[in-house]
């Protein structure tokens, strides 16, 4: 099986793709995105999943992996916090591959920046807890012990000024409150400060696009744990569920391998 999958990364304003050189751990090429259609209803982002996969002209054989906001169980969104609401319960695996044609694996965002920034990134080689944290329009939160994922964790939702943390200090509110730096890392001290009194972790990793510009709010916060940027920034989460979806294709295909001997 080639070293190669498609990773796809949903998000509330933007559906990006790139092929991933997964020996390297980086995008083949450049990568592409689409605004998120509006409302984002599974219908509507089924539709831009497979303009991207026709865009690229991804050949059938090569597994694709997508990100999606949400808890994901066994292939189904069962939440929707900066999504359309109808996402919840559906299929995402069976209406992305049917609408695409191409065998689709979906996973948590978080949760697949985590995974590709523990092989290839920031967490490589580190074993205890290690937590991702993602600040975008939510707080996405992956947490590993010993390189190994506790799936759908959702910290960004633990409740702060009786609302869920995300609300006060993800990036968007940093915007739509218009926080300068300061104000907004003040905010993200007593967010880590809850997350450091419940989960003890020896690794903090911050993800999502704004990790570009930690010097100017990293530097003011103080963590017990080492708190470091991430290394693969906004691409984590396409390279993350293009690993997924090759690790997925390959137990699938010894299955299939496994089923053909035991009836011939
Ligand atoms: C969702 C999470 C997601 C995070 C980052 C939250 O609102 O509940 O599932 O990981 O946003 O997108």
């Amino acid at each position: 099986m080639s070293k190669e999958a498609f990773g796809i990364d949903i998000g509330g304003s933007g559906i990006k793709g790139a092929p991933v050189n997964l020996s390297k751990g980086r995008l083949a090429t450049d990568r592409l995105r689409i605004p998120t259609p509006q409302p984002s209803t599974p219908d509507a982002v089924a539709e831009t999943v497979s303009q991207l996969l026709t865009a690229f002209q991804v050949s059938p054989e090569l597994p694709v992996g997508v990100t999606f906001p949400a808890v994901i169980q066994q292939g189904v969104a069962k939440t929707a916090a900066n999504v359309d609401k109808s996402w919840i319960g559906t299929d995402v695996n069976a209406l992305l591959s049917e609408k695409t044609g191409h065998d689709v694996f979906v996973v948590n965002d978080a949760d697949a920046a985590g995974i590709a920034e523990m092989k290839f990134g920031a967490g490589k080689n580190r074993r205890g807890v290690v937590t991702i944290v993602t600040l975008g329009t939510g707080i996405g939160t992956a947490v590993f012990s010993d390189g190994k994922l506790v799936p759908n964790t959702e910290l960004g939702h633990l409740p702060l000024h009786g609302d869920a943390a995300e609300r006060y200090c993800a990036d968007s509110a940093r915007d739509r409150e218009e926080l300068g730096w300061e104000e907004w890392a003040g905010r993200l001290q007593e967010y880590f400060d809850m997350l450091e009194f419940l989960t003890n972790p020896d690794l903090i990793i911050i993800g999502g696009g704004v990790s570009k510009k930690h010097e100017k709010y990293l530097p003011l916060l103080n963590t017990r744990a080492e708190i470091v940027p991430a290394k693969l920034r906004n691409e984590a989460g396409i390279i993350g569920a293009a690993q997924l979806a090759r690790k997925e294709a390959k137990r699938k295909a010894k299955l299939a391998e496994k089923a053909e001997k035991k009836q011939g």
